[in-house]
């Protein structure tokens, strides 16, 4: 397997809007990203993927982009960004900014002169059909809307768009379209960010023709029809030769309904597309059908093994479109720190780059939101409208829902200290501080040798001095143990066993097997002391050597 410095690194994901107000105006900022670098460095991750701050009117906060060269005030300026790449460089963290490449703002200059007229040079850059028999050209589902087309009076025509309708798709079809995105890209790159998250990619080619969706309701939710048309390998293979061959650039995809089969279609690297795609079958699952262990062991093992050597991948168990991970998966009560500490050690130790999305590392929880009024999500109120309207929900049904798994768990304000507003501004936050960063917050966890972060610490600096950690093969021990997932990695004689008891119970070792007459030293545990049985949530490293 060819190795290389995206496979190796430790990556964090900054939600800015989130992460530390540098100005005091409630809104997270660049400047405030910059002031946080050494804690970062101290953390120990060196690869940042920074979500949108790019101009935008802020309907989906940011993921809306009105002009891709410009900084949203409320962020800072290009020289902060600028500011941003050379002070993480110079402490050794490499930057990924968001390609928001599917979509614009409804607002940006491109859309206003596309909806002018049917005969705008630039109309063909967005897709525009007529409509049939007096409706929308087709049955398709928004994310965020009803309909995913939106009729404009004065074209007489509708636009598509998968997210909301202020986010206008692009038309990949268009080559000059293309180009000027290329030229956008071009740009950053020469500004020394070292990689980009691909929002979205997998919606910029459609089904030819655009099919209705097969049933009766007026508007069907169906992703398939939507994305991974005809064109989509080759647009992203374009995309790739363009751009991201020529320079030391790593690309992680947000591929939607990703199997191991089409996975290795995207990211095998002689199909020189983009370097991983983010896994989301494990969190998903559990979002829809509750946590089953034997069922996130087959889940896993499944994508271990079968891209050994094939493909590579980017692992994450939250970010800023899910619930927190310690709540879905673990437990944010009685269990909160070893459960965090658990899906730390599953992450950092599986193939894969890790990827640990701000406040993962101190054990940020869901957030308590009293009232749909306290939250900020668009999302939040399209979800609301539609359990309370068209499902039949009442509304504690539906705020109960939204509490589970409102993406504005996530979007909370970083936790640094116990003082107003959890330290993370001094003015009002743009969105509630989540009521218990009086016990969990930075302050308290780096003060504190057996807290999340220390841990967490531990399994960044096992990892990077571990290349068996990253590039070795994955073995499953104990399949049929209902609540114990234990696996070995191995690479040129170096071996690792992980157990990981994820469960609120006590529970046997299973008898896992240490390879024999070798011995095996258990090098990170996180329970202080050493018992014959696994505690609840548990989790265990050991060093086998021969
Ligand atoms: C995925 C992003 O992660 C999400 O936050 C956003 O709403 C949609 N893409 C639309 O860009």
């Amino acid at each position: 397997m060819q190795k290389s410095w995206w496979k190796e690194a430790v990556a964090y994901q900054i939600y800015p809007r989130s992460f530390y107000d540098g100005n005091g105006d409630g809104i997270g900022d660049l400047c405030g990203i910059v002031e946080k670098l050494d804690y970062l460095q101290t953390l120990g991750v060196n690869l940042l993927w920074i979500t949108p701050f790019y101009a935008s009117p802020g309907v989906d906060n940011g993921y809306d982009i009105s002009d891709y060269q410009a900084i949203d005030p409320a962020y800072g300026t290009l020289q902060d960004v600028e500011e941003l790449i050379a002070q993480a460089h110079q402490r050794g963290i490499r930057v990924m900014f968001d390609l928001v490449l599917n979509h614009t703002s409804d607002q940006h200059p491109w859309f206003i002169e596309s909806r002018k007229s049917q005969e705008s040079p630039l109309r063909d850059y967005y897709i525009w059909r007529d409509g049939k028999n007096g409706r929308e050209p087709n049955n398709w589902r928004a994310h965020f809307a009803k309909s995913a087309w939106t009729y404009d009076g004065q074209t007489e025509q509708y636009y598509l768009h998968t997210f909301s309708p202020q986010q206008p798709d692009l038309n990949w079809q268009n080559q000059e379209m293309r180009t000027a995105l290329y030229n956008i890209i071009r740009w950053w790159i020469e500004k020394g960010v070292d990689g980009f998250r691909l929002d979205a990619i997998s919606f910029i080619s459609k089904a030819a023709d655009f099919p209705d969706h097969a049933g009766d309701a007026p508007y069907i939710f169906r992703r398939a029809p939507m994305m991974h048309g005809a064109e989509y390998h080759q647009f992203l293979h374009e995309l790739n030769r363009e751009l991201l061959s020529q320079n030391d650039i790593v690309t992680a995809g947000e591929c939607i309904e990703l199997t191991v089969e089409s996975a290795i279609e995207v990211a095998a690297p002689e199909r020189q597309e983009i370097d991983m795609p983010f896994l989301f079958e494990p969190t998903e699952y559990v979002i829809n059908h509750g946590m089953d262990v034997p069922k996130l062991k087959e889940i896993l093992t499944r994508w271990q093994v079968g891209l050994h050597s094939k493909a590579w991948i980017a692992n994450q168990f939250n970010n800023h479109d899910l619930p927190r991970v310690v709540s879905l998966f673990g437990d944010d009560q009685a269990h909160r720190e070893a459960s965090a500490k658990l899906f730390g050690t599953l992450l950092l130790t599986l193939a894969g780059t890790p990827f640990i999305y701000q406040g993962e590392e101190i054990g940020m929880t869901n957030n308590p939101f009293p009232s749909l009024i306290d939250y900020r999500d668009l999302a939040a109120f399209s979800e609301y409208q539609k359990m309370t309207e068209e499902e039949g929900l009442n509304s504690t049904a539906a705020l109960a829902t939204l509490h589970a798994y409102s993406r504005d768990n996530a979007r909370t304000p970083m936790q640094w200290d116990d003082s107003p507003s959890a330290g993370f501004t001094t003015g009002e936050p743009w969105i509630m501080v989540n009521p218990n960063y009086e016990t969990i917050n930075v302050a308290q966890a780096m003060g504190d040798s057996n807290s999340v972060f220390a841990f967490y610490q531990r399994l960044i600096a096992l990892r990077k001095q571990h290349d068996a950690l990253v590039y070795g093969d994955f073995e499953l021990l104990l399949p049929e143990h209902p609540s114990v997932f234990a696996y070995r990695r191995s690479f040129e004689g170096e071996r690792f066993v992980v157990v990981l008891n994820i469960s609120a119970e006590m529970s046997d070792m299973g008898g896992v097997d240490f390879g024999g007459g070798d011995s095996a030293d258990l090098i990170l545990n996180n329970y202080l002391d050493i018992a014959t049985t696994l505690r609840p949530y548990e989790a265990r490293i050991y060093r086998e050597t021969a």
